[in-house]
């Protein structure tokens, strides 16, 4: 057997080719150790009735090498079949980097399975690419990036995050002895119904050592855990495959979307802090961008959006403190609902009468900067850009497309449309000092089948990234917002392209304390866009204050949505107060180490930065009952503190050893229903 070893800050991927050359197998994955002896992955005992291929941790398992267990490549030639039987050839290593190269004389086909685990980080990146080095076409009628095999003994417990419009990033798990569990989206985008990540553990040691895996794309995807009767599972993931079938045209080839692999000894929340240090790495220079208090006018004026009235939020919004006030959607010509006006990108004077520059004039005035708002794969049917380019809708050929909030998709697999989409962004952004872009989508791609040879979702994908990834050279200093109907887009495909990700459009404050739980047991911190706002629960109704309100968008990125005309003098002067605290610790919640607090009703983050750490705590009970028993003054135990270091927490100084037994004060039963603390080393 051939092995390689990838070591990552305190976990290692080991692989192996056995002699006979037919496949790669998982050797070990896990902390540190786990590759210094004989590996535990590999089937003993009788193997009557199956082929070793279906019993052996198979690093991608083609057809054609094995059949009763899953298959990540499924791809059939001129002849036919659909088998596949690559060898290893050859093998090229780098700086924490690996290629395993297999050919099929039969079919011509080239499979490289592609590593990269790099030294400070914990994760191993996996994907695939897949050559046509014959003279005819193959079709690839499965195609996943990557195969995760992880140590279940006693069955796994599985956990995903679900959800739906307004309720994004619901944690759920469920265990099983025996059986398959998938998620995917078939929208053309994230969706909101899954997340593409899923984390396996043991059902015997459920906070024990957890293996996760998510998916870098945007479009379509699948994800699925096959838990096995030999005690380990199997995480598969990929590009959901197309109905038709995917053409590799001889002389071509195929790249599969990035599939990253994280395991972590210390359960779902280090499993979540490996996932948020991977996030910080792809987003590389940018974290060093100030991730400036926002306000946004959407809830406050919705489509009715006019500069007299903006400039009036705008005002307010400077006492609350905010340093970028951006306008939502309704600032374009026609745009008076959802009916009609998108496509047609230009200011609509009626909203602004003295044009675009002056309004974001007054607000440099006012010490503001301007963000702008736009949803650019999307057109109305009754817009200019429809009537001018009727081709470029995306339908299938003789069927009406379906409207889906009023509106239908651009079809930007098309150059002519990705062209389009980038000369309008690049205008708007030339033409006015816009330092924030929301960036929106708000159809999903739910009709508009499989035709055959062409890949509808990779060339969408591919256009849109390539879009995104121009805006970050060609205006690097456009600070960008990923949205989707709330949390539509989120993924590690946009984590490496935007700035900041909009998790809901529920702001309401139990609701969002839910939300964001979800969001952060996967994605960092640093992509969690929070914005306090008047909304009530749609879920949960409960009544909170202000200052839970502060705190819960302060554990993100801090933005105001409320309607400040209606805010008192009080309610700016505590917004202000709140808005001063957050930019003196918004990098350590930016690029601390996330742990969650609390038991019971008290929910608390604590975010440990390199000299501070951030404590957040919020009472979720019942507050009906507060204070009206005499109580115990309970405190909630931090983490991750020196024990033999003094903290000063507020006005109190008190020693590591303490605050990591005893704590901070917990709302619970106190006169506030939320507290935000920082905890600094004293000499
Ligand atoms: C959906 C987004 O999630 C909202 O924040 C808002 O921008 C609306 N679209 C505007 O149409």
């Amino acid at each position: 057997m051939r092995r390689w070893t990838l070591r990552g800050a305190t976990t290692s991927y080991v692989v192996g080719v056995p002699d006979h050359q037919q496949w790669a197998q998982l050797l070990a994955w896990g902390p540190h150790g786990v590759e210094d002896g004989p590996s535990n992955l590999s089937p003993t005992g009788r193997l009557d009735f199956l082929t070793e291929a279906d019993t052996e941790p198979l690093e991608y398992a083609v057809r054609g090498v094995r059949y009763a267990n899953p298959t990540e490549l499924v791809v059939s030639g001129p002849a036919g079949s659909d088998e596949s039987r690559p060898v290893f050839v050859d093998s090229v290593e780098g700086n924490g980097t690996l290629d395993l190269i297999f050919v099929d004389p039969l079919t011509s086909l080239r499979l490289i399975l592609h590593y990269r685990m790099l030294a400070q980080l914990d994760v191993v990146e996996r994907w695939v690419s897949i050559h046509n080095d014959g003279e005819t076409e193959l079709t690839l009628h499965h195609h996943d990036s990557a195969a995760f095999v992880v140590p279940t003994d006693n069955g796994a417990v599985i956990r995903y995050l679900w959800g739906e419009w307004n309720s994004e990033f619901q944690q759920a798990s469920v265990s099983m002895r025996r059986g398959r569990f998938t998620i995917d989206s078939r929208q053309g985008i994230t969706g909101h119904s899954y997340s593409p990540f899923l984390s396996v553990a043991d059902t015997r040691d459920p906070a024990g050592t957890t293996w996760g895996v998510q998916l870098a794309w945007s479009g379509s995807w699948q994800l699925s855990a096959d838990v096995d009767t030999m005690g380990q599972t199997r995480i598969q993931t990929g590009r959901l495959p197309s109905t038709l079938g995917l053409t590799l045209e001889a002389g071509s080839s195929w790249v599969s979307p990035v599939a990253v692999g994280a395991c972590s000894a210390e359960g779902s929340d280090g499993l979540a802090r490996s996932f948020h240090a991977y996030q910080r790495s792809l987003a590389g220079e940018r974290l060093e961008l100030t991730r400036k208090v926002v306000y946004n006018s959407w809830y406050a004026t919705k489509f009715d959006v006019r500069a007299d009235q903006q400039l009036e939020l705008a005002r307010r919004a400077v006492r609350a403190g905010v340093e970028t006030f951006v306008v939502d959607d309704g600032w374009f010509t026609g745009r008076t609902d959802s009916t009609s006006g998108l496509g047609d990108w230009e200011v609509d004077p009626a909203a602004f009468p003295n044009g675009l520059t002056a309004f974001i004039a007054d607000l440099g005035d006012l010490g503001l900067d301007f963000g702008l708002w736009v949803e650019p794969e999307s057109v109305n049917p009754g817009s200019e850009l429809a009537a001018k380019h009727p081709e470029w809708i995306l339908r299938t050929e003789d069927r009406e497309p379906l409207q889906v909030r009023n509106q239908l998709l651009l079809d930007l697999s098309r150059e002519d449309v990705a062209g389009w989409i980038w000369e309008t962004l690049d205008r708007l952004l030339s033409s006015y000092d816009i330092s924030y872009l929301k960036w929106d989508a708000n159809r999903a791609r739910l009709d508009a089948g499989e035709v055959r040879g062409r890949d509808l979702d990779g060339s969408v994908v591919a256009n849109l990234y390539r879009i995104l990834e121009r805006l970050r050279t060609d205006h690097p200093g456009v600070f960008v917002e990923g949205c989707a109907s709330g949390g539509g887009r989120v993924d590690l495909g946009m984590a490496a392209r935007v700035d900041t990700l909009w998790p809901s459009d529920n702001t309401a404050p139990l609701d969002r304390l839910r939300i964001q739980r979800g969001f952060l047991s996967g994605y960092s911190p640093h992509l969690m866009s929070s914005w306090v706002t008047d909304e009530a629960g749609t879920v949960d109704g409960r009544e909170r204050s202000l200052d839970f309100r502060f705190h819960l968008a302060m554990s993100g990125g801090l933005g105001i949505g409320g309607d400040l005309t209606n805010w008192s003098d009080e309610q700016l002067t505590a917004a202000a107060g709140h808005v001063a605290q957050y930019r003196e610790i918004r990098n350590v919640v930016a690029l601390g180490n996330v742990y969650w607090l609390g038991e019971g009703t008290t929910v608390g983050l604590q975010y440990v930065g390199a000299d501070r750490a951030v404590v957040f705590l919020w009472d979720t009970g019942d507050l009906a009952v507060r204070a009206s028993m005499p109580t115990r003054a309970r405190r909630v135990p931090l983490v991750g503190l020196d024990p033999t270091k003094n903290y000063r927490v507020g006005e109190e100084v008190h020693p590591g050893s303490y605050l990591i037994r005893v704590g901070v004060p917990d709302p619970r039963g106190g006169a506030t229903d939320s507290s935000c603390w920082v905890v600094t080393a004293v000499d």
